[in-house]
């Protein structure tokens, strides 16, 4: 569980996004695109459910891209290599379903981008045709363009701030997109405003979507019922039973409010590590 790399990948305004390489052989033995594992930084504090980016089977080691949200996620970002992890837990979720869709749309929002590049490289692996959309607040804030563009067939760039690539949401190209032509699978993953507004667009065209979700953890052993989300009337706990689930069925509405819980101790927190 020591951290044997780190980079910042972006450091904009109070916000850090840390890219971590830490040895945790097991996991990397074992850990498939789309799953995710839970970190503590110390013996008091959050357990933070972060996606596995990247693993190194003959190294021993898996990378994780955190960005600084509350304050177990500046901690993250705080530590050196050299430093050691206080638990990591994973790999957990169900992994992606990998197969040849055919025309495979993938959206990745803010940091949501971390989390579509091991999908997108296996989606590629598979032969599907990929088309990357990757959007963010400005260009500081994007992360992976690189390596997503380099194993897209199209690939595009949004900022909200226009600063790079096209200026407006994610969800702007993705309307243009499908107004012109069909695809097989959108597979979106950013902040919940982002994946909702992609949910209602693509079932108006009937395009199988999947989203993965970052739902509030606890346990993230199905123990606690803190991650839960219903999708198609049923109640689903996302680090078990996702966590990606059909776009078109999930309560949007109830998972924007659940996910609002902390958010005012977060930002309290945050205020207070500034001054
Ligand atoms: P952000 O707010 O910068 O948004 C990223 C992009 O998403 C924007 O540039 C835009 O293109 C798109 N977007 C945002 N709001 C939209 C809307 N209303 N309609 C259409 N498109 C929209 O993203 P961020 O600051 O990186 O992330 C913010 C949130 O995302 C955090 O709450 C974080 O917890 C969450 N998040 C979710 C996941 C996940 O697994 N689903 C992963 C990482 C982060
Ligand atoms: Fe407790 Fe999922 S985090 S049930």
């Amino acid at each position: 569980m020591e951290i044997v790399e780190k980079k910042i990948i972006s450091n904009y305004k109070c916000q850090r996004i840390a890219q971590l390489k830490i040895k945790a052989p097991q996991i990397a033995k074992k850990a498939e695109p789309g799953q995710f594992v839970v970190v503590m930084v110390g013996e008091v504090g959050e357990r933070t459910p972060l996606t596995v980016v990247d693993t190194d089977k003959s190294l021993g080691t898996i990378t994780l891209i955190a960005q600084e949200a509350g304050l177990s996620t500046r901690l993250l970002a705080d530590m050196e290599v050299g430093d050691s992890l206080y638990t990591l837990v994973g790999p957990l979720g169900h992994p992606t379903k990998i197969k040849n869709y055919g025309k495979v749309i993938l959206i990745g929002g803010g940091v949501g981008i971390a989390e579509i590049y091991p999908v997108a490289r296996a989606l590629k692996q598979a032969g599907n045709y990929l088309i990357s959309i990757l959007g963010a607040k400005t260009k500081d804030l994007l992360i992976l363009e690189e390596q997503l563009k380099e194993i897209s067939d199209e690939f595009y760039v949004t900022t909200d701030d226009g600063s790079c690539g096209r200026g407006g949401f994610v969800t702007d190209v993705l309307n243009v997109l499908t107004a012109g032509e069909t695809y097989d699978l959108v597979y979106a993953v950013g902040p919940l405003p982002m994946m909702k507004k992609v949910a209602e667009l693509t079932s108006t065209f009937k395009i199988k979507t999947f989203v993965s979700l970052n739902a509030l953890m606890v346990d993230a052993t199905g123990m606690c019922g803190c991650c839960r989300v219903t999708v198609g009337g049923e109640v689903k706990f996302t680090c078990v039973d996702g966590p990606e689930f059909d776009a078109h069925n999930i309560d949007w509405q109830e998972l924007q409010v659940r996910n609002k819980m902390y958010e005012k101790s977060e930002k309290h927190i945050c205020k207070l590590k500034n001054t």
